[in-house]
């Protein structure tokens, strides 16, 4: 009889772990869904990158160690919407010139990853919500970025990264 009812207890904690585990499984597959790159983003390509192609106002994406990499020719409505923020008020605080290349201030480059979580924000696809400030947008938590894809809104700490890159010639940029 005893052992009847602890073999009871026993499925029914079962039962209420697996439940929640299933739960655990629903709230956290868009979750993952998001975070996990496209086929396309993480398609190989050479960290050499030819931005003639760019117009003012798009974005492409590209990989760069195997992470999304975002390479956006800013338009001189977003440099001017960039410059004319008050970089001390900022979470990160960095001024375009600091995030671009002198003589490139309308290329800019950074990784395609959420300084929060690690998802993919928005907005470098054509059609794609850039957010409040213009920039990237990230549909997991909500972060804001701005046209210099600095965080002006939601729980990202900081800005998207610039990694290491060069320009080995007007329009080719070498990235790492
Ligand atoms: Fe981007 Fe949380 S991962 S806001």
């Amino acid at each position: 009889m005893a052992d009847d009812g602890i073999r009871r207890r026993d499925f029914i904690n079962v039962a209420a772990v697996a439940a929640a585990g299933a739960g655990g499984v629903v709230v956290l597959y868009p979750l993952i869904s998001q975070m996990a790159p496209s086929a396309d983003v993480l398609a190989e390509s050479s960290t050499e990158i030819d931005t003639s192609t760019i117009q003012p106002g798009q974005a492409i994406k590209a990989v760069f160690r195997k992470q999304p990499l975002f390479v956006r020719r800013l338009t001189p409505q977003e440099i001017a919407a960039a410059n004319a923020v008050n970089v001390g008020s900022l979470r990160d605080p960095q001024t375009l010139q600091e995030r671009t290349k002198e003589g490139h201030e309308d290329m800019l480059i950074t990784m395609g990853v959420c300084t929060h979580l690690g998802c993919v924000p928005l907005g470098a696809a054509e059609g794609e919500v850039k957010g409040e400030f213009g920039g990237y947008f990230c549909p997991c938590h909500g972060s804001h970025y701005d046209t210099a894809a600095r965080i002006r809104k939601g729980p990202a700490p900081t800005n998207l990264e610039v990694p290491e890159y060069e320009f080995t010639s007007d329009t080719v940029v070498r990235v790492g």
